[in-house]
């Protein structure tokens, strides 16, 4: 595999492969009181977020770091983006000043994919390119962390009913999860209003509900997913009260949940909006596991693009 641009470059094998050396990574990492891994000692590593990112970016600095690559952060803000250069010179460059790999996020959907392209023209290699959120359409490293939380909660996927909650439409964590977790052969029900689920929905390897109260009580897992306000133009409907009333994950709602159920968010949440302060602490909530896991599991695709031996990371 030379880039992870969707969750359609990885069949249940490679998805399988890239869960368990992540767990490998947490493993050799467990207790250390230095954690530097030799592994891509040499190689260059570059961030280019243009849209914001706490998780994302800082999960992706710290996997390059302990596996002791260079990792250079491009912020959009404070870049010569901000002087008018495109996304094309731009990601040509970074390729030129030594980029291994371009982990990239940008609000504009197949904007990785064009950079794969791209920086592949002059010289027919490129670096290897790393779709960490591209508009509304795929997120798959945030689908893998997921995968891999909800293999250590509940024991395996396959089976499993899994509820994907909310703001669909806006949501490539939404889109990315629900082919990966079918993959994994696990049943996904999306949950969301009318207005929040994209078109062409009905395509898709899920099955649909407005009616959050009924799916709770019938799942493994509940993924709450943020409203995105931002990708709204400033509509929004319903409204966000409504919205929180019948979508949100509230206290009360909490408890139609099986009792061994789990609970996640890809972050950030939004307290009082999708989920309740309270359910968003609980035991059952996975919510920082998945972020831990989020380095492993970086770490993991970073190793399999880069160096690409099966089980040799770690
Ligand atoms: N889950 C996720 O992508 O979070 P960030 O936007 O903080 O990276």
């Amino acid at each position: 595999m030379k880039h992870l641009l969707s969750v359609d470059d990885l069949d249940r094998d490679t998805a399988t492969g890239l869960l368990d050396e992540a767990e490998r990574f947490s493993q050799a990492l467990l207790g250390r009181e230095i954690r530097k891994l030799p592994t891509l000692r040499g190689r260059t590593v570059m961030t280019v977020f243009y849209e914001n990112s706490t998780r994302t970016r800082v999960s992706f600095e710290v996997a390059g770091k302990w596996m002791s690559a260079d990792v250079i952060n491009v912020s959009a803000s404070s870049s010569s983006v901000n002087k008018g250069e495109s996304l094309r010179d731009t990601a040509k460059t970074l390729y030129a000043a030594g980029a291994d790999a371009l982990i990239v996020r940008h609000p504009a959907s197949g904007a990785a994919h064009q950079i794969a392209r791209w920086t592949a023209e002059d010289d027919g290699a490129g670096p290897a390119v790393i779709n960490a959120g591209d508009g509304t359409h795929e997120h798959p490293t945030q689908a893998l962390l997921d995968a891999l939380t909800l293999r250590q909660r509940l024991g395996g996927l396959e089976g499993r009913r899994i509820a994907i909650v909310g703001d669909v439409v806006h949501s490539r964590v939404a889109r990315s999860n629900a082919r990966l977790l079918s993959t994994f052969g696990a049943e996904v029900v999306l949950v969301a209003p009318p207005t929040l689920l994209p078109v062409g929905v009905g395509s898709w390897p899920v099955e649909v509900s407005h009616d959050l109260d009924r799916v709770l009580p019938t799942v493994d897992a509940v993924m709450m997913l943020r409203v995105q306000a931002e990708r709204m133009n400033g509509g929004f409907f319903p409204s966000a009260r409504e919205y929180s009333v019948r979508y949100g994950l509230n206290d009360r709602r909490g408890r139609l949940l099986p009792d061994d159920a789990v609970v996640l968010h890809p972050g950030p949440m939004l307290r009082g909006m999708e989920i309740g302060y309270d359910v968003a602490d609980s035991p059952r909530a996975a919510v920082l596991q998945q972020v831990s896991n989020g380095v492993h599991m970086r770490m993991a695709v970073l190793f399999s693009l880069l160096v690409g031996t099966e089980g040799g990371g770690a």
